[in-house]
């Protein structure tokens, strides 16, 4: 027997049947808990600076039709299957979207935005989990529930509380992703990370994520003025240096060089960046036995110095996402206060009804921090 409080049978959702035609809000049922899945009530859903290029097709991701449109999001919990064990109705859960198979995690996918690249992975997202959060209610695995500890997150700063509002919550999961490369390359305390691009909402949370791991950063972008903005937002920027790109690939590294010896450089750049001369700037600046994660969404093949890294001993990771663990200490990172997410600027809440101006909004405003809501 599933446990839940008042589930209403119809909701309204934000649904997507053709790239070629814009979503639409419709009411449909609401979904049921199953063994290994959980009910939330959707409080506030994540935008992503492309959401438009994913769901008009530009961005040629695949994935089912029709589709309940989303993306990861803070909610609270409303129904529970029969296995859950320590979640229950009324917990307020943070839902990422990296769904794995359970009986092959490497058939994963990314919910309501793309059905992964393995047959498996097509399969779980078209049967399974197609629907998902700009709704007012979505099913999701057990295991994308992360439990937040509520008193500490949202409470009163005079209660021993950190003072979080849901929608400050929110930028979290823009954490999660940095988080997950910079610790696949054993990032630690004290070492100096160059991050590129680091002016975009997923940069610019890797060089937040890096500062309360106690890195040294320096921060690249082609923007000199979102560099600066960059940095005068970011808690601690006396230990963030940064160093425009300017296209002179060799001027460029002897900038970055000017900082000491670097032993990492992550990378999350656009699909649009692939062939910027930063990347074998950022490669060639680094010291013997540096480690580089690769986390940027480039559909080409991008150009790497081949004799540099063979006789530097470089080590290069690929970072699809995050491990689930990554979750729960990025939050014992944030519950410690060492990861700051007071940097959220809330740039706009948005009823499901107007998706369009949020998804505006969100490529409008992409800078650190920037981040655009949709409250269904
Ligand atoms: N591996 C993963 O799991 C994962 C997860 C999430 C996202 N991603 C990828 O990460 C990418 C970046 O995410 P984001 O949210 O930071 O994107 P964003 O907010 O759209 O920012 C893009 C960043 O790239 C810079 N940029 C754009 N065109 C460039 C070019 N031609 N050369 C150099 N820099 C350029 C922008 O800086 P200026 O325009 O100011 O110069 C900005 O810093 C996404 O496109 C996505 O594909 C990967």
């Amino acid at each position: 027997m599933a446990t839940s409080i008042d589930l209403p049978e119809k909701m309204k959702a934000l649904v997507l049947r053709s790239t070629h035609e814009p979503p639409s809000v419709e009411t449909i049922p609401t979904p049921q808990p199953t063994v290994g899945s959980a009910i939330v009530r959707v409080l506030v859903a994540n935008t992503i600076s492309y959401m438009r290029d994913i769901y008009n097709g530009k961005r040629r991701y695949p994935f089912p039709t029709p589709l309940v449109t989303g993306t990861s999001f803070i909610g609270r919990v409303a129904a529970v299957g029969p296995d859950a064990t320590k979640i229950k109705p009324g917990d307020l859960v943070v839902v990422d979207i990296m769904i794995r198979s359970r009986d092959e995690p490497t058939d994963a996918f990314l919910a309501g935005v793309i059905q992964g690249f393995t047959e498996g992975s097509a399969k779980l997202m078209r049967d399974v989990y197609r629907d998902w959060s700009y709704a007012e209610y979505c099913r999701a695995p057990l295991e994308n529930l992360t439990l937040l500890n509520e008193r500490r997150l949202t409470g009163a700063k005079q209660d021993g509380g950190l003072g979080y509002s849901l929608s400050q919550l929110a930028v979290s999961s823009a954490h999660m992703v940095p988080y997950g490369g910079l610790r696949d390359i054993g990032l630690q305390a004290g070492q100096t990370v160059v991050i590129a691009p680091a002016t975009g909402a997923f940069g610019g949370a890797a060089v937040n994520v890096a500062l309360a791991m106690g890195a040294r950063v320096i921060a690249m972008g082609r923007s000199k003025d979102s560099l600066a903005f960059l940095k005068s937002k970011i808690p601690h920027p006396e230990r963030v240096e940064t160093v425009p790109i300017t296209g002179d690939m060799m001027a460029d590294c002897k900038e970055l060089k000017k900082y000491g010896p670097i032993d990492a450089y992550f990378d999350i750049g656009p699909p649009e960046a692939h062939a910027s001369t930063h990347i074998k700037s950022c490669i060639i600046a680094l010291r013997h036995g540096a480690r580089i994660s690769i986390m940027g969404g480039y559909r080409e093949d991008i150009a790497i110095p081949h004799s540099f890294i063979m006789h530097s001993n470089i080590r290069i990771y690929g970072k699809w996402m995050y491990e689930r663990q990554d979750i729960y200490d990025l939050f014992k990172l944030v519950e410690s206060g060492l990861l700051d997410l007071s940097v959220a600027e809330v740039t706009g809440e948005y009823p499901l009804e107007e998706w369009k101006a949020a998804w505006d909004d969100a490529a409008e405003n992409a800078r650190f921090g920037q981040i655009a809501l949709i409250k269904p």
